[in-house]
């Protein structure tokens, strides 16, 4: 099949698979707190250590492409009321937990976290690790917005213990990023990037973007020149998600100005090519990283992981996760926060979990969650063990046969693995497992598109 038929074929609204089963196809009927604190007591495993993430959602400007959750602020006087929030949310786990929590990995999300003065980060982990041991080896990171990451952020934070920084990037043009109302600089970018080197940081992500509006071949070899000299270590180069029923500030711009189909796609295959000829090598899906990066050891030493957060070099099995509209994950539970900046207080001040909805896995779940990790971290997946199969799997063979003989997969026996042509389109060979997608397929608009 050609390219432009393949496009044609698989550029549909699908999944991007952060999670089996994906949120919409969650339960209906919420997860009680107590439900949920015996699935967490079940993951906790004291040497294997949990991941922590927390969500800070405040910004000061509305970037209107953005489709995180967040609250557009200028008022600083939040930060102390949430970050006690979020230690009460803490002690509420601390006092269920059966053991002390040893922190392997921890991840500040946002919104902003840099939003937060350097002093309240300071008292917020300093809270959080008083009443935990930290691991010798630990994956400590934080999203730095490149206009509001001062030098004090960076080295408060690598005080605590911080080694990895993602600096949101998008596009260095500045007719792009006035377009989606993002306000930096490219010198912030460099200097936030030179600070943290200068202070030991060993991992400097950039979040790039391919498929904005008004960006073109050109920009994507612009940005891909600039990097060459500013070499992260690691890129996150997402599919821009249009999804404007969701986030309605992506009106703000018109959708002509959208590169679409094979004009997205070129975009990707552009980027893809210039980041391998500069020594990056691609790692799952969205990402790539230099071989001296963590991430790629992890993906050749098979231990690479997909969560919430993206890709990660290890999975602790118990992830939990604190703030507003945040998802934690027992492995075989999902639970998500209340969204609502202040409902999610509100509960937690009254000593209560903030969860607002949650899924707990059947068996069939947990098995088509495996290979839905193998897909995106590994390439492939391998059903010969009995135990990895379930009834579903007659319907599951005849999608896949279909991926096969359009060249994105190749089976032998029972076991498959992405082609070269089929990376681009992981999402849909996810797609061919996720039983609760075809059991039930969406009557409304739910997904991105695919590229
Ligand atoms: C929470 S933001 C990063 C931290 C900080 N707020 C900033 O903007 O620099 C997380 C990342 O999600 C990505 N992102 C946000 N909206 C997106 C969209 N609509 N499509 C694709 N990626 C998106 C961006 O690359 C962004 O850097
Ligand atoms: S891209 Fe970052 S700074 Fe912009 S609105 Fe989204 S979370 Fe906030």
């Amino acid at each position: 099949m050609t390219n432009s038929l393949l496009l044609e074929k698989y550029n549909t609204p699908v999944p991007r698979y952060t999670s089996y089963p994906t949120v919409p196809y969650w339960d209906e009927k919420p997860v009680a707190e107590e439900a949920w604190i015996a699935h967490v007591q079940d993951a906790f495993q004291v040497d294997r250590g949990i991941s922590l993430y927390i969500h800070l959602p405040y910004c000061e400007k509305l970037c209107t492409y953005c489709g995180c959750n967040k609250r557009i602020t200028k008022n600083h006087g939040v930060e102390q009321p949430y970050i006690a929030s979020l230690l009460k949310e803490w002690h509420l786990y601390l006092k269920n937990l059966p053991g002390r929590p040893l922190i392997k990995a921890l991840h500040l999300g946002g919104g902003t976290p840099t939003f937060f003065h350097p002093d309240q980060l300071d008292t917020l982990i300093r809270g959080i690790f008083k009443h935990a041991d930290i691991a010798s080896d630990v994956d400590f990171g934080f999203e730095a917005h490149p206009s509001s990451t001062t030098r004090q952020h960076l080295e408060t934070l690598y005080n605590l213990g911080f080694r990895r920084i993602s600096v949101g990037v998008q596009d260095f043009a500045p007719e792009i990023l006035e377009i989606i109302n993002r306000q930096q600089t490219e010198e912030e970018v460099q200097q936030v990037t030179e600070w943290a080197r200068e202070l030991g940081y060993t991992s400097v992500n950039y979040d790039l973007i391919f498929g904005l509006p008004l960006q073109t071949p050109e920009h994507i070899r612009t940005t891909m020149h600039k990097l060459e000299l500013l070499r992260p270590d690691r890129i996150a180069f997402y599919s821009y998600a249009h999804v404007p029923w969701i986030k309605p500030s992506q009106r703000a711009y018109s959708e002509v100005d959208l590169p679409l189909g094979p004009a997205k796609r070129a975009l990707y295959e552009l980027g893809r090519d210039l980041l391998e000829e500069m020594g990056y090598v691609e790692i799952g899906m969205d990402h790539f990283a230099l071989p001296t990066d963590e991430l790629y050891k992890s993906m050749k030493r098979g231990t690479l992981h997909r969560n919430f957060m993206g890709y990660t070099p290890y999975d602790t099995r118990l992830s939990i996760a604190l703030g507003a509209s945040s998802i934690s994950d027992s492995w075989d539970g999902f639970v998500q926060n209340e969204k609502n900046i202040e409902d999610y207080q509100k509960s937690v001040e009254q000593g209560h979990f903030p969860i607002v909805k949650g899924h707990l896995f059947s068996e069939e779940d947990q098995i088509i969650r495996t290979h839905i990790l193998n897909i995106m971290c590994r390439y492939g997946t391998d059903w010969s063990d009995p135990a990895l199969q379930t009834a579903l799997f007659e319907d599951i063979i005849v999608r896949i046969e279909e991926l096969e003989a359009d060249g994105l997969i190749e089976i032998n026996g029972q076991s498959l693995k992405v082609t070269a042509l089929g990376r681009p389109f992981l999402r849909n060979i996810c797609l061919a497992f996720d039983a609760r997608y075809w059991q039930k397929q969406p009557g409304g608009k739910l997904f991105s598109q695919a590229i």
